[in-house]
């Protein structure tokens, strides 16, 4: 079958590189895709938010399937423009509809799923900007840290943790009033902090059954030792020492299982990822957020080790058949180290030719922000590449992944020195 992969980022390139694989893909088509895209398929320059384009390339190119990368064109409506369009609505769509992807679209509305299905997460209130004055005496009652969300997509930096009430209350003037974020904070939730260590859980469901993904460990700040901002990721480890078989049996009994009844029950018809950013509390799980999606750069460690067809996985999410399938995967361990360029995620240069990009016996490169200038490739945004290593543990799976990021090299390159450091050392919370 021929098959669409919405989105540019490395998630893409990886989710490009497995479906390649499969006997079940004829021609593979990548909108807008990158670089490394354009190795394993074929680029079309349609940007994912423009639903029209894409009808008309999936009608010309006579599309059977489309996997949705990123949450903006789901939390528009994707899944609903094929839905309703006769020409349409029997390709098979990976990704919910405007509905399911409200879970990653507004915070309250995730909130307060959870709380109607008694699924275990931080105590929040919302709050709009006509009500300022009671979300400073909510503030004085909260004991910091405070966390601060906006409710709508923010690009991955809408929640900021304050620590102290006299703070909270600056920023949270500062999101409400003066739209720190937007329209995304014109509604902002004050939420109870959770100290635990963090976990990414991977659910593809088609509505009724789920299979669970492997686990994944991500790296959100930009500096060694988590220090510094917020970024989209700077890499990821799968599987996660802490994600033991009785832990991951509290989130799939707790989390997983109650969140499916829960659409279910509402009437929500999900055919797509569920992607559970959880805290593990002193060994118990709490939804910090839910994505509508995989995550970027979990999705580039965590596909390297599942060894079941991914078309076959998708089809039948699509079709609702996911009962009858089985999840195989290996287990080796991956992991993976965002490359991106100097002073991201504030500022950053593009155009820097990129050398040493080969794939090695036992790495793997994910591109992002690539460009193919005819002569170079070249950086082309903040989170340029992401290079996977696998082993039989996590040390040889770090060395692999370090020793081919050494190889890479462009003007203002940085990464982490430090991802899956924490685990190597971990001896329990
Ligand atoms: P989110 O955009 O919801 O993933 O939040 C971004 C990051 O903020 C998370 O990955 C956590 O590190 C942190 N965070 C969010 N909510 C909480 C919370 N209730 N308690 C502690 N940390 C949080
Ligand atoms: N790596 C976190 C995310 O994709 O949201």
């Amino acid at each position: 079958m021929n098959i669409l992969i919405i989105g540019n980022g490395g998630r893409e390139h990886a989710m490009a590189w497995k479906i390649k694989e499969s006997p079940l893909c004829d021609k593979l088509f990548i909108a807008p895709g990158n670089a490394g895209t354009a190795l394993v398929g074929q680029n079309v320059n349609i940007g994912s938010e423009d639903f029209y384009a894409l009808g008309e390339l999936c009608k010309k190119e006579n599309i059977e399937l489309i996997v949705v990368g990123p949450e903006a064109p789901l939390v528009k409506g994707v899944r609903d423009y094929f839905e309703s369009n006769p020409w349409l609505k029997d390709i098979l769509i990976v990704g919910p509809g405007k509905a399911g992807a409200q879970l990653e679209g507004s915070k309250d509305f995730s909130k307060q799923f959870m709380l109607r299905n008694g699924i275990p997460t931080a105590k929040a209130k919302a709050f709009s900007v006509s009500e300022l004055e009671g979300a400073f005496e909510y503030i004085s009652t909260c004991k910091p840290p405070i966390v601060l969300k906006a409710d709508g997509l923010a690009a991955g930096k809408g929640v900021i943790i304050s620590l102290s009430q006299a703070e909270a209350k600056a920023v949270i003037k500062d999101m409400l009033v003066n739209k720190k974020f937007g329209e995304a904070s014109s509604k902002v939730l004050i939420e109870e902090f959770l100290n635990g260590i963090e976990l990414s859980v991977f659910v593809l469901t088609d509505g009724k059954d789920y299979v669970i993904l492997p686990e994944a460990k991500d790296y959100k700040r930009i500096g060694d030792g988590d220090i510094g901002p917020n970024t989209g990721g700077m890499g990821a480890v799968s599987p996660v020492v802490f994600a033991t078989s009785s832990f991951m049996q509290k989130v799939e009994d707790l989390v997983v299982k109650p969140t499916i009844a829960g659409l279910s029950r509402e009437a929500i018809d999900y055919k797509g990822f569920i992607f559970v950013g959880l805290m593990n509390v002193g060994g118990s799980p709490f939804v910090i957020e839910y994505n509508a999606r995989m995550g970027d750069p979990e999705t580039q460690a965590v596909l390297p080790r599942i060894k079941s067809d991914l078309v076959e996985l998708f089809v039948a999410t699509a079709k609702g058949e996911l009962k009858h399938q089985n999840l195989e995967i290996d287990n080796d361990h991956s992991v993976t180290i965002a490359l991106v360029s100097g002073g991201y995620p504030g500022d950053y240069e593009k155009g820097k030719v990129i050398s040493g990009l080969d794939n090695g016996s036992k790495t793997l490169v994910f591109h992002a922000g690539t460009k193919d200038n005819t002569k170079d490739i070249v950086t082309d945004g903040g989170r340029v590449l992401a290079v996977t290593g696998k082993g039989k543990s996590l040390h040889e799976a770090r060395a692999a992944a370090y020793t081919r990021a050494e190889k890479i090299g462009w003007d203002g390159l940085y990464y982490r020195k430090d991802i899956g450091l924490d685990l190597l050392n971990y001896k329990g919370i």
